[in-house]
């Protein structure tokens, strides 16, 4: 089974990274193949809403949403991991996601149809409805990709240089072995 990350945090060493670690152990333990995507340190241009992709899913732009799109398009499962900013995924995620309009052919059919999705968030705030807004998000963006919804785990709560608590860590795991 081919996994992707697309790893929307700009910290290799901050709160998101220790979940989606945790769920990569886990996935690699039951023999899937992982590769992680740093958003932050690739090139993805804003999508400039030409739909000039939409009959054969080329994009016109060219820079790092190529290699992205290949790698999605080559997984089984999908894994969207970001931490909050200001109720929604980072910038660096929501610029791919944008970029991801060339999935849909002329019938509003997916590219993507079938492959398994799992989103994996931290914030702040010591409160679960933070989420709410981009698990909303996600949910209906995933519905027109013909995604199917695996799993998530939010981490309310995370404070800057600190471990995660270890519940959210072994709700990871647990979703690692569910998937
Ligand atoms: C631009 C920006 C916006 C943020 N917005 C929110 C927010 O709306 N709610 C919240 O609880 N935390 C917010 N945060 C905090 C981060 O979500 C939190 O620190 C997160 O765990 C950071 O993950 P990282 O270490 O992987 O970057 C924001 C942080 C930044 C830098």
């Amino acid at each position: 089974m081919e996994t992707v990350i697309l790893f929307g945090s700009p910290h290799r060493d901050g709160n998101t990274i220790q979940i989606v670690n945790a769920l990569s152990d886990g996935l690699k333990q039951k023999g899937y193949n992982v590769r992680m995507l740093y958003l932050n340190d690739l090139n993805i241009r804003p999508c400039q809403g030409c739909y000039a992709c939409i009959p054969k899913g080329t994009c016109k732009i060219n820079d790092d949403m190529k290699d992205i799109r290949k790698y999605m398009i080559d997984s089984d499962l999908i894994v969207y991991a970001t931490p909050v900013y200001w109720y929604g995924p980072s910038g660096q995620l929501k610029l791919a996601m944008d970029r991801g309009i060339s999935f849909l052919d002329n019938e509003y059919s997916s590219r993507l149809k079938g492959k398994k999705v799992v989103t994996l968030m931290t914030c702040a705030e010591d409160n679960t409805d933070t989420f709410q807004p981009a698990l909303d998000m996600f949910k209906k963006t995933f519905d027109l990709l013909g995604l199917e919804y695996a799993g998530s785990v939010e981490a309310p709560g995370c404070v800057v240089g600190k471990k995660i608590k270890k519940e959210f860590i072994q709700k990871v795991k647990k979703l690692a072995k569910a998937i």
